[in-house]
């Protein structure tokens, strides 16, 4: 307790386009007590994202980023973070790649949740990649996000190991449960830090 004397927590928007699960964890986590973040906005590329709901549940502001017109779209929700005085992006199933444009302006500011273990199996698919090259362990990575896909430097990782007979989505649900635990712990890191 006495750590967070005078610790102003953090303002978090979390990207989403689909289940949203992680956004769930993360929104959870943040209501804890001694939470060093809270959840002030959500920005979704789908709107029937499923994890909208969540947003509804918690009162939580919610946006919907049209890919019709993305150079608009980004350049709104730009002036949406910068007015709620954004800290820190947490890209959290976000299936689309946010121009060079849109990563400037947060330079640093970014993380991303990706189910492998970078540098390997970056993009799409990777739990299949990791079973049809009898990998041994795949894994989750939070990482900063810059201009390359899933390239920027790493922040935590976690190792699951592959089982025998393992499917892709066995395996998807065994990381998914380690991506909730490591999220959190990462913000942590960054949040202490910054
Ligand atoms: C998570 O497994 C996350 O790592 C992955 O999408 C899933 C979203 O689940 N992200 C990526 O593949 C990004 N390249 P959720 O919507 O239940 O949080």
């Amino acid at each position: 307790m006495p750590r967070l004397i005078g610790f102003k927590k953090k303002k978090i928007a979390v990207f989403i386009s689909g289940t949203g699960s992680n956004f769930k964890n993360l929104i959870k986590y943040s209501l804890k007590k001694n939470s060093k973040f809270e959840i002030c906005l959500v920005v979704s590329s789908r709107s029937k994202a499923k994890g909208l709901n969540y947003a509804e549940k918690y009162n939580i502001k919610k946006k919907v980023i049209s890919y019709l017109n993305i150079k608009k779209a980004e350049k709104n929700i730009i002036n949406e973070l910068k007015k709620n005085k954004i800290d820190l992006i947490c890209l959290a199933g976000y299936m689309k790649i946010l121009s060079k444009n849109f990563i400037k302006n947060f330079k640093g500011k970014i993380v991303n949740i990706h189910p492998s273990l970078l540098p390997k199996y970056k993009g799409l698919n990777t739990y299949q990649r990791a079973l049809d090259n009898n990998e041994k362990f795949s894994g989750c990575t939070i990482h900063y996000v810059n201009s390359k896909l899933d390239s920027g430097k790493i922040i935590l990782q976690k190792k699951v190991k592959i089982l025998k007979n393992d499917t892709s989505d066995k395996l998807a649900k065994r990381i998914l449960k380690q991506e909730h635990l490591l999220y959190p712990k990462a913000l942590n890191k960054v949040l202490i830090n910054s």
